[in-house]
Protein backbone atom coordinates (compact mmCIF):
# COMPACT_ATOMS: atom_id res chain seq x y z
CA UNK A 1 0.00 0.00 0.00
CA UNK A 2 1.46 3.19 -0.95
CA UNK A 3 0.80 6.44 0.61
CA UNK A 4 -2.01 8.94 -0.20
CA UNK A 5 -1.22 10.56 -3.30
CA UNK A 6 -1.54 14.09 -1.87
CA UNK A 7 1.34 13.31 0.24
CA UNK A 8 3.89 13.79 -3.32
CA UNK A 9 3.38 17.48 -3.39
CA UNK A 10 4.53 18.03 0.09
CA UNK A 11 8.47 18.35 0.38
CA UNK A 12 10.55 16.06 2.25
CA UNK A 13 11.39 17.30 5.88
CA UNK A 14 14.95 18.81 5.64
CA UNK A 15 15.71 18.53 8.96
CA UNK A 16 15.82 14.80 9.56
CA UNK A 17 17.48 14.18 6.06
CA UNK A 18 20.32 16.45 7.26
CA UNK A 19 20.18 14.66 10.33
CA UNK A 20 21.22 11.70 8.68
CA UNK A 21 23.88 12.70 6.25
CA UNK A 22 25.05 14.23 9.36
CA UNK A 23 24.87 10.50 11.38
CA UNK A 24 26.21 8.79 7.81
CA UNK A 25 29.57 11.53 8.69
CA UNK A 26 30.70 11.60 11.95
CA UNK A 27 32.69 14.50 13.56
CA UNK A 28 30.44 16.71 11.41
CA UNK A 29 29.83 20.29 13.62
CA UNK A 30 26.35 21.69 13.25
CA UNK A 31 25.35 24.87 12.29
CA UNK A 32 22.28 23.47 10.83
CA UNK A 33 19.20 22.74 13.28
CA UNK A 34 17.72 25.77 15.10
CA UNK A 35 18.27 25.31 18.48
CA UNK A 36 19.87 27.07 21.55
CA UNK A 37 22.45 25.43 23.44
CA UNK A 38 20.96 25.91 26.63
CA UNK A 39 18.51 23.98 28.48
CA UNK A 40 15.80 25.49 30.54
CA UNK A 41 15.88 27.25 33.83
CA UNK A 42 16.19 25.40 37.14
CA UNK A 43 12.11 26.55 37.88
CA UNK A 44 10.73 24.65 34.77
CA UNK A 45 12.47 21.59 35.48
CA UNK A 46 11.71 21.92 39.52
CA UNK A 47 7.85 22.92 38.51
CA UNK A 48 7.92 19.27 36.48
CA UNK A 49 9.19 17.11 39.84
CA UNK A 50 6.80 18.80 41.68
CA UNK A 51 3.88 18.09 39.34
CA UNK A 52 4.50 14.27 39.03
CA UNK A 53 5.02 14.58 43.06
CA UNK A 54 0.84 15.88 42.61
CA UNK A 55 0.18 12.94 40.99
CA UNK A 56 -2.69 15.25 39.59
CA UNK A 57 -1.83 15.11 35.84
CA UNK A 58 -2.98 11.44 34.92
CA UNK A 59 -6.35 12.26 33.46
CA UNK A 60 -6.96 14.22 29.71
CA UNK A 61 -6.85 18.41 30.25
CA UNK A 62 -8.45 20.90 28.45
CA UNK A 63 -8.35 21.14 25.17
CA UNK A 64 -7.02 24.94 24.78
CA UNK A 65 -4.46 23.90 27.54
CA UNK A 66 -4.28 24.17 31.46
CA UNK A 67 -6.10 27.39 32.30
CA UNK A 68 -3.09 28.04 34.55
CA UNK A 69 -0.54 28.15 31.96
CA UNK A 70 -3.49 30.23 29.29
CA UNK A 71 -3.02 32.93 31.89
CA UNK A 72 0.42 33.08 32.29
CA UNK A 73 0.98 33.05 28.83
CA UNK A 74 -1.91 35.59 27.96
CA UNK A 75 -0.16 37.53 30.89
CA UNK A 76 3.67 37.59 29.31
CA UNK A 77 2.20 38.27 25.65
CA UNK A 78 0.33 41.34 27.22
CA UNK A 79 3.59 42.40 29.28
CA UNK A 80 5.98 41.58 27.35
CA UNK A 81 4.41 41.73 23.93
CA UNK A 82 1.96 44.55 24.28
CA UNK A 83 -0.65 42.65 22.64
CA UNK A 84 -3.94 43.31 22.59
CA UNK A 85 -5.98 40.20 23.28
CA UNK A 86 -9.49 41.53 23.28
CA UNK A 87 -11.61 39.36 21.10
CA UNK A 88 -8.78 36.75 21.12
CA UNK A 89 -8.04 33.24 22.83
CA UNK A 90 -4.50 32.11 24.09
CA UNK A 91 -4.56 28.14 23.01
CA UNK A 92 -1.70 25.86 24.61
CA UNK A 93 0.07 23.88 22.16
CA UNK A 94 2.04 21.04 21.79
CA UNK A 95 5.14 23.45 19.90
CA UNK A 96 3.73 26.13 18.02
CA UNK A 97 4.67 24.07 15.15
CA UNK A 98 1.21 21.81 15.61
CA UNK A 99 -0.44 25.65 16.51
CA UNK A 100 0.52 26.62 12.90
CA UNK A 101 -0.96 22.99 11.89
CA UNK A 102 -4.24 23.60 13.61
CA UNK A 103 -4.77 27.34 11.22
CA UNK A 104 -3.88 25.65 8.38
CA UNK A 105 -6.32 23.11 9.09
CA UNK A 106 -9.32 25.19 10.03
CA UNK A 107 -8.21 27.98 7.01
CA UNK A 108 -7.64 25.95 3.91
CA UNK A 109 -10.44 24.30 1.63
CA UNK A 110 -8.93 21.94 -0.89
CA UNK A 111 -7.26 24.71 -3.11
CA UNK A 112 -7.42 27.93 -0.63
CA UNK A 113 -4.36 30.02 -1.39
CA UNK A 114 -2.17 31.36 1.81
CA UNK A 115 0.86 33.70 1.14
CA UNK A 116 4.05 33.02 2.25
CA UNK A 117 6.52 35.67 1.88
CA UNK A 118 10.46 33.80 0.26
CA UNK A 119 12.18 32.54 2.22
CA UNK A 120 9.44 30.98 3.82
CA UNK A 121 9.92 28.53 7.01
CA UNK A 122 9.55 25.27 5.03
CA UNK A 123 6.87 23.43 8.10
CA UNK A 124 4.27 26.37 7.23
CA UNK A 125 4.64 25.11 3.38
CA UNK A 126 4.36 21.92 4.26
CA UNK A 127 1.31 22.06 6.87
CA UNK A 128 -0.46 24.05 4.42
CA UNK A 129 -0.43 21.66 1.94
CA UNK A 130 -1.46 19.06 4.48
CA UNK A 131 -4.43 20.91 5.11
CA UNK A 132 -5.25 20.69 1.12
CA UNK A 133 -3.86 24.34 0.75
CA UNK A 134 -1.77 25.95 -1.60
CA UNK A 135 0.70 27.61 -0.25
CA UNK A 136 1.64 30.58 -3.14
CA UNK A 137 5.41 31.68 -2.38
CA UNK A 138 6.01 35.27 -3.23
CA UNK A 139 9.14 36.96 -3.98
CA UNK A 140 8.88 40.21 -2.22
CA UNK A 141 12.61 40.89 -0.89
CA UNK A 142 13.89 39.91 1.79
CA UNK A 143 11.98 42.24 3.71
CA UNK A 144 8.65 41.53 1.79
CA UNK A 145 7.32 44.50 0.43
CA UNK A 146 3.26 44.87 1.31
CA UNK A 147 2.46 45.90 -2.22
CA UNK A 148 4.03 42.69 -3.98
CA UNK A 149 2.66 40.90 -1.72
CA UNK A 150 -1.17 42.32 -2.52
CA UNK A 151 -0.46 41.78 -6.08
CA UNK A 152 -0.77 37.95 -5.08
CA UNK A 153 -4.03 38.25 -3.34
CA UNK A 154 -6.33 36.02 -5.33
CA UNK A 155 -10.26 35.09 -4.25
CA UNK A 156 -8.57 31.84 -2.65
CA UNK A 157 -6.23 33.88 -0.40
CA UNK A 158 -7.10 32.95 3.00
CA UNK A 159 -4.00 34.81 5.43
CA UNK A 160 -0.84 36.08 5.11
CA UNK A 161 2.12 34.38 7.05
CA UNK A 162 5.09 36.56 8.08
CA UNK A 163 7.95 35.55 10.61
CA UNK A 164 9.56 38.01 12.30
CA UNK A 165 12.50 37.78 13.59
CA UNK A 166 12.85 35.52 10.43
CA UNK A 167 14.10 32.13 10.12
CA UNK A 168 15.82 31.74 7.73
CA UNK A 169 17.29 35.02 7.24
CA UNK A 170 17.65 36.61 11.02
CA UNK A 171 15.82 39.52 9.48
CA UNK A 172 13.92 41.81 11.88
CA UNK A 173 11.15 43.10 9.91
CA UNK A 174 10.12 46.85 10.31
CA UNK A 175 7.16 47.59 12.06
CA UNK A 176 5.54 49.82 9.06
CA UNK A 177 6.09 46.58 6.68
CA UNK A 178 3.98 44.69 9.41
CA UNK A 179 1.57 47.56 10.26
CA UNK A 180 1.04 47.21 6.12
CA UNK A 181 0.61 43.90 5.82
CA UNK A 182 -1.42 43.82 8.97
CA UNK A 183 -3.81 46.25 7.25
CA UNK A 184 -4.07 44.69 4.40
CA UNK A 185 -4.92 41.69 5.48
CA UNK A 186 -8.32 44.08 7.54
CA UNK A 187 -8.83 45.52 4.28
CA UNK A 188 -9.02 42.19 2.32
CA UNK A 189 -10.73 39.84 4.77
CA UNK A 190 -7.41 37.72 4.96
CA UNK A 191 -5.35 36.93 8.56
CA UNK A 192 -2.28 38.07 8.68
CA UNK A 193 -0.27 34.54 10.58
CA UNK A 194 2.58 36.14 12.55
CA UNK A 195 4.86 33.13 13.86
CA UNK A 196 7.04 34.87 17.03
CA UNK A 197 9.28 32.18 17.86
CA UNK A 198 11.99 34.12 17.89
CA UNK A 199 10.10 37.01 19.52
CA UNK A 200 12.76 38.01 22.22
CA UNK A 201 16.00 37.38 19.69
CA UNK A 202 16.75 40.75 18.55
CA UNK A 203 20.55 41.83 18.69
CA UNK A 204 21.66 45.54 18.19
CA UNK A 205 18.91 48.22 17.32
CA UNK A 206 16.48 46.39 15.67
CA UNK A 207 13.18 46.64 17.39
CA UNK A 208 10.87 43.75 17.02
CA UNK A 209 7.26 44.74 16.82
CA UNK A 210 4.18 42.52 16.74
CA UNK A 211 1.42 43.03 14.58
CA UNK A 212 -0.79 41.91 17.07
CA UNK A 213 -0.77 45.04 19.34
CA UNK A 214 -2.53 46.79 16.71
CA UNK A 215 -5.54 47.88 18.35
CA UNK A 216 -8.57 45.77 17.18
CA UNK A 217 -6.13 43.82 15.23
CA UNK A 218 -6.68 40.35 17.13
CA UNK A 219 -10.03 40.21 15.02
CA UNK A 220 -7.88 39.12 12.30
CA UNK A 221 -4.26 38.63 13.67
CA UNK A 222 -2.88 35.22 14.66
CA UNK A 223 -0.21 35.44 16.97
CA UNK A 224 2.30 32.19 17.46
CA UNK A 225 4.98 31.83 19.94
CA UNK A 226 6.77 29.13 21.74
CA UNK A 227 8.94 28.11 24.67
CA UNK A 228 11.57 26.20 22.15
CA UNK A 229 14.31 28.95 21.41
CA UNK A 230 14.03 31.47 24.06
CA UNK A 231 13.65 28.83 27.07
CA UNK A 232 15.58 26.37 25.63
CA UNK A 233 12.64 23.55 25.62
CA UNK A 234 12.66 22.50 21.88
CA UNK A 235 11.98 19.00 23.17
CA UNK A 236 9.26 19.54 25.31
CA UNK A 237 7.32 20.82 22.89
CA UNK A 238 5.02 23.94 24.40
CA UNK A 239 4.02 26.87 22.09
CA UNK A 240 0.48 28.85 21.95
CA UNK A 241 -1.74 30.55 19.33
CA UNK A 242 -3.65 33.59 20.14
CA UNK A 243 -6.16 32.85 17.95
CA UNK A 244 -9.67 35.07 16.93
CA UNK A 245 -12.13 33.74 19.31
CA UNK A 246 -14.67 32.89 16.16
CA UNK A 247 -12.22 30.45 15.20
CA UNK A 248 -12.21 28.60 18.43
CA UNK A 249 -14.84 25.71 17.72
CA UNK A 250 -12.98 24.80 14.46
CA UNK A 251 -10.31 24.89 16.21
CA UNK A 252 -11.17 22.68 18.73
CA UNK A 253 -12.06 20.02 16.32
CA UNK A 254 -8.73 19.63 15.27
CA UNK A 255 -6.80 19.85 18.34
CA UNK A 256 -9.43 17.73 19.88
CA UNK A 257 -8.80 15.01 17.06
CA UNK A 258 -5.01 15.61 16.91
CA UNK A 259 -3.57 16.19 20.58
CA UNK A 260 -6.27 15.98 22.76
CA UNK A 261 -5.14 18.29 25.01
CA UNK A 262 -1.12 19.53 25.70
CA UNK A 263 1.06 17.02 27.47
CA UNK A 264 0.28 18.65 31.07
CA UNK A 265 3.86 17.59 32.98
CA UNK A 266 5.42 19.75 29.89
CA UNK A 267 2.71 22.88 30.40
CA UNK A 268 3.85 22.66 34.19
CA UNK A 269 6.97 22.87 33.44
CA UNK A 270 6.00 25.62 31.01
CA UNK A 271 4.46 27.53 33.80
CA UNK A 272 7.68 27.48 35.68
CA UNK A 273 10.27 28.88 32.72
CA UNK A 274 7.55 31.57 32.26
CA UNK A 275 7.55 32.35 36.22
CA UNK A 276 11.42 32.17 35.51
CA UNK A 277 11.15 35.64 33.53
CA UNK A 278 11.82 37.43 30.05
CA UNK A 279 15.61 38.25 31.87
CA UNK A 280 16.64 34.93 32.25
CA UNK A 281 16.17 34.35 28.59
CA UNK A 282 17.41 37.66 27.42
CA UNK A 283 20.79 37.25 29.33
CA UNK A 284 21.51 34.21 27.38
CA UNK A 285 20.01 35.63 24.14
CA UNK A 286 22.28 38.74 24.67
CA UNK A 287 24.99 36.19 25.10
CA UNK A 288 24.81 34.77 21.62
CA UNK A 289 25.94 38.44 20.64
CA UNK A 290 29.31 36.82 21.14
CA UNK A 291 28.60 33.55 18.47
CA UNK A 292 27.13 36.26 16.17
CA UNK A 293 29.89 38.92 16.00
CA UNK A 294 32.17 35.29 15.62
CA UNK A 295 30.03 34.30 12.66
CA UNK A 296 30.01 38.28 10.98
CA UNK A 297 33.74 38.09 11.16
CA UNK A 298 34.66 34.86 9.76
CA UNK A 299 32.32 35.33 6.73
CA UNK A 300 33.55 39.24 6.48
CA UNK A 301 36.36 38.49 3.72
CA UNK A 302 37.35 40.76 0.67
CA UNK A 303 36.30 38.91 -2.66
CA UNK A 304 34.22 35.93 -1.28
CA UNK A 305 32.25 34.17 -2.97
CA UNK A 306 29.52 34.31 -0.95
CA UNK A 307 27.14 37.10 0.77
CA UNK A 308 24.66 37.54 3.73
CA UNK A 309 21.25 38.05 2.26
CA UNK A 310 19.93 40.11 5.29
CA UNK A 311 21.34 41.95 7.80
CA UNK A 312 21.28 39.14 10.92
CA UNK A 313 19.76 40.97 13.40
CA UNK A 314 17.26 38.79 14.73
CA UNK A 315 16.62 35.07 15.77
CA UNK A 316 20.42 32.98 15.71
CA UNK A 317 20.52 32.45 11.74
CA UNK A 318 22.34 34.04 8.73
CA UNK A 319 20.94 33.22 5.48
CA UNK A 320 24.22 33.00 2.89
CA UNK A 321 23.94 32.89 -0.96
CA UNK A 322 26.83 31.09 -2.86
CA UNK A 323 27.90 31.95 -6.18
CA UNK A 324 28.00 28.59 -7.36
CA UNK A 325 26.23 26.05 -9.73
CA UNK A 326 24.93 23.85 -7.01
CA UNK A 327 21.81 23.54 -5.99
CA UNK A 328 21.23 24.51 -2.33
CA UNK A 329 20.49 20.64 -1.36
CA UNK A 330 23.72 19.66 -3.21
CA UNK A 331 25.72 22.26 -1.86
CA UNK A 332 24.26 21.16 2.47
CA UNK A 333 25.25 17.74 1.56
CA UNK A 334 28.99 17.87 -0.06
CA UNK A 335 29.15 20.71 3.26
CA UNK A 336 28.68 17.62 5.03
CA UNK A 337 30.34 14.78 3.17
CA UNK A 338 33.32 17.11 2.01
CA UNK A 339 33.87 18.98 5.10
CA UNK A 340 32.18 18.17 8.04
CA UNK A 341 29.98 20.94 8.50
CA UNK A 342 26.18 20.93 8.69
CA UNK A 343 24.32 23.93 7.54
CA UNK A 344 20.20 23.84 6.07
CA UNK A 345 20.07 24.28 2.22
CA UNK A 346 17.97 27.33 0.99
CA UNK A 347 15.89 25.14 -1.38
CA UNK A 348 13.76 23.69 1.33
CA UNK A 349 13.12 27.31 2.26
CA UNK A 350 11.67 28.39 -1.36
CA UNK A 351 14.78 30.09 -2.17
CA UNK A 352 16.54 29.78 -5.77
CA UNK A 353 20.28 29.61 -6.20
CA UNK A 354 22.75 27.73 -3.65
CA UNK A 355 21.56 29.28 -0.46
CA UNK A 356 21.89 27.89 3.13
CA UNK A 357 20.88 29.39 6.50
CA UNK A 358 23.82 29.34 9.26
CA UNK A 359 22.33 28.81 12.60
CA UNK A 360 24.82 29.68 15.35
CA UNK A 361 22.44 28.71 18.53
CA UNK A 362 23.96 25.79 19.15
CA UNK A 363 27.87 26.18 18.83
CA UNK A 364 30.17 28.02 21.45
CA UNK A 365 33.30 29.51 21.00
CA UNK A 366 35.99 26.34 20.34
CA UNK A 367 33.46 24.44 17.95
CA UNK A 368 32.09 27.48 16.23
CA UNK A 369 35.67 28.80 15.25
CA UNK A 370 36.62 25.24 13.96
CA UNK A 371 32.65 25.15 12.10
CA UNK A 372 33.21 28.33 10.63
CA UNK A 373 36.86 27.38 9.65
CA UNK A 374 35.38 24.16 8.02
CA UNK A 375 32.56 26.36 6.44
CA UNK A 376 35.17 28.79 4.47
CA UNK A 377 37.08 26.41 3.31
CA UNK A 378 34.04 24.02 2.19
CA UNK A 379 32.25 27.35 1.09
CA UNK A 380 35.62 28.25 -1.41
CA UNK A 381 35.86 24.42 -3.17
CA UNK A 382 31.99 24.79 -3.64
CA UNK A 383 32.11 28.03 -5.32
CA UNK A 384 34.34 26.40 -8.24
CA UNK A 385 32.61 23.23 -8.30
CA UNK A 386 30.40 22.34 -11.18
CA UNK A 387 26.97 20.77 -10.46
CA UNK A 388 27.26 17.29 -8.48
C1 LIG B 1 9.57 30.21 12.49
C2 LIG B 1 9.41 28.97 13.33
N1 LIG B 1 8.21 28.64 13.80
C3 LIG B 1 8.03 27.55 14.54
C4 LIG B 1 9.09 26.71 14.84
C5 LIG B 1 8.83 25.49 15.64
O1 LIG B 1 8.62 25.83 16.98
P1 LIG B 1 8.08 24.78 18.02
O2 LIG B 1 9.26 24.04 18.55
O3 LIG B 1 7.41 25.61 19.07
O4 LIG B 1 7.13 23.88 17.31
C6 LIG B 1 10.35 26.99 14.36
C7 LIG B 1 11.47 26.08 14.62
O5 LIG B 1 12.52 26.13 14.06
C8 LIG B 1 10.51 28.16 13.58
O6 LIG B 1 11.71 28.48 13.09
Amino acid sequence: MEAAARLNAVQNPVIPIMGELILQSPGTLSLGQGMVHWGPPPQALQAAREAIDDGDLHAYGPMAGDQALRDAVGRWLQHHHKLDLAGSAVLITTGSNMAFHAIAQVLCDPGDECILPVPYYFNHAMAIQLAGGVPVAVEAGVIPDPERLAAAITPRTRAIVTISPNNPSGAVFPRAVLEAINRLCADRGLLHISDEAYALFAHGDAAVWSPGQGSGSGAHTVTLGSLSKSYGMAGWRIGWAVVPERLLEAIAKVQDTIQICPPRLNQRAAAGALAAGAPWCQTRIQGLGQQRRQVLAALDQANAPWRLLAPPDGAFYALLQLDSPLSGDAAMERLIREHRVALVSGDSFGLRGCCLRLSYGMLQAVDLAEALDRLRHGLLALAGAGPA
